[in-house]
């Protein structure tokens, strides 16, 4: 453990989280190294092309070479966009070069030195090697399109609305692509919107308690067709409760869906254990696989299911809709048109999926699995708690008096990577110009907040504690 830091456990409903207390002289330069010199991670910041302060201002390619004066920019913007890793153009140059030599050849041969597998099995080596990241069994996962498509795949499967039991909860400011696909699969069914969407709020400010959530639920048990809820909340940063929703909504008969856009690769996840019926997440976030990558959906096992009771050409499975990349390997060219889905998530797929894209996932994933969700989380919780110590020390007790204060739960189990910072009105312009100036990339969420997302694969303890700096002397001006 690092000097200085005492964890002290303390048990939550979804995972044990050590408390971080920091000495007297943390907001020191000196002392932010010190954590980075003995971080067991520290390595894994060297797998990352960190953008210079020269690279962030730049509007033409080439980009600038690196000189010896340029310094390093601090990139908090991870739960927008992660970082591009080394060994990115390796996986993407070796796919165009099996494109180039042996073309068609690459859906089934297998190419010594390369970093990837022949294209038919590329998208089942990016899910196992996903499962991991997810908490899930690898039949469970499926690597397809984008998060907001694959939401509209799932609920074709699993929202399937009557007329006395058509709603779907969700929460007060999900995310607009999911709120758009959660209005349009309702009207799409014939249902009004505006009469089936349960919008939970928050109890206070931002942060919507599992007690409320629970609540809504049981109000509305009787004509609830679908619950889907954010894992991490993306605008403060909230990380729910999922084994305790998930089964409180079992209890009352409903599948429940969650939306892992913020959650997968930043917080653990035990999606199968905890029994959640399906999940879908982008990877271009805390995975690092670049914009607008190819993202990932979870079926639960007990979804998966395929039975031939009346024998081989009548399959029994949920239902969902088809395309022939769904269908049995030993069978899909064959082109008989009888669908015969491959048992679990991978009968969830539809078209052969771009080898580029994989390609780029399966490089961003080489690096996550060279270490383990539950080692970043360690290092995630002491470099928020970090954040959030500097963020608060000093400052007035009386928030009336604070230029800034933390939306994000301040009890780390409830929260991952993300502090959301809520500035007072008019002060936004002043801190966005002034990081900008200082080569710090973090996000703004107009009118008022800043999420910051320090990264344990790439980010330090030293960037957090300069960006406070610059924050502090920004809303100080
Ligand atoms: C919570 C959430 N849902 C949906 C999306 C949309 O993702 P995509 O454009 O990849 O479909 C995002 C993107 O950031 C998101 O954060």
């Amino acid at each position: 453990m690092a000097p200085g830091i005492l964890a002290t456990p303390e048990a939550q409903t979804t995972n044990i989280v050590p408390k971080h207390v920091f000495p007297e002289n943390a907001d020191s330069a000196e002392y932010a190294r010190s954590l980075d010199a003995s971080d067991p991670l520290r390595e894994f910041r060297n797998k990352y092309i960190i953008p210079s302060k020269a690279s962030l201002r730049s509007t033409a390619l080439p980009k600038p070479a690196p000189s010896d004066d340029d310094e390093e920019g601090i990139y908090f913007c991870g739960n927008s966009l992660g970082l591009q890793p080394k060994c990115m153009s390796k996986y993407i140059q070796a796919q165009l070069d099996t494109w180039s030599s042996i073309n068609v050849y690459g859906h089934f041969r297998e190419m010594e030195n390369s970093p990837l597998t022949p294209w038919q099995s590329l998208a089942e080596f990016a899910a196992e090697k996903s499962s991991r990241i997810v908490g899930a069994l690898k039949e469970e996962v499926a690597i397809e399109n984008t998060l907001s498509v694959n939401l509209h795949l799932l609920m074709a499967s699993f929202y399937r609305p009557t007329p006395k039991k058509n709603k779907i909860l969700l929460e007060w400011k999900a995310f607009p692509s999911d709120h758009y696909a959660i209005e349009s699969q309702i009207s799409w069914h014939g249902y009004d919107p505006k009469a089936a969407m349960i919008l939970v709020d928050p109890d206070q400010d931002h942060i919507i308690s599992t007690e409320k959530i629970l609540a809504t639920i049981d109000k509305y048990a009787e004509e609830i067709a679908l619950v889907l809820l954010p894992a991490v909340q993306y605008y403060s940063g909230q990380f729910l409760d999922i084994p305790r929703i998930t089964s409180h909504a079992h209890s009352k008969g409903l599948t429940i869906g969650w939306d892992l856009a913020h959650a997968a690769g930043n917080v653990p996840l035990k999606l199968h254990d905890w029994n959640v019926d399906f999940a879908a997440w982008c990877t271009y976030k805390y995975m690092n696989a670049g914009p607008g990558a190819i993202a990932g959906l979870f079926v639960h096992e007990k979804h998966g299911k395929v039975e031939y009771p009346h024998g081989e050409d009548k399959p029994v499975f949920r239902h969902r809709l088809t395309g022939w990349y769904g269908g049995d390997k030993t069978s899909r060219f064959q082109m008989d048109n009888k669908f015969r889905p491959i048992p679990g998530a991978g009968g969830f797929q539809i078209s052969n999926p771009s080898a580029i894209d994989l390609a780029s996932l399966c490089a961003a994933l080489s690096v996550i699995n060279e270490t383990s969700i539950e080692q970043l989380r360690e290092k995630s919780l002491k470099l928020t708690a970090y954040l959030q110590y500097l963020l608060l020390k000093d400052t007035p007790s009386d928030d009336s008096k604070r230029p800034f204060r933390i939306i994000t739960p301040l009890e780390p189990s409830q929260r991952g990577a993300q502090l959301s910072v809520l500035l007072k009105p008019g002060l936004l312009e002043n801190v966005s110009e002034a990081l900008q100036a200082a080569g710090i990339v973090a996000d703004q969420r107009k009118p008022d907040v800043i999420r910051v997302a320090p990264v344990p694969l790439y980010n330090t303890y030293h960037d957090v504690w300069q960006f406070v700096q610059v924050l502090r002397k920004a809303v100080d001006a």
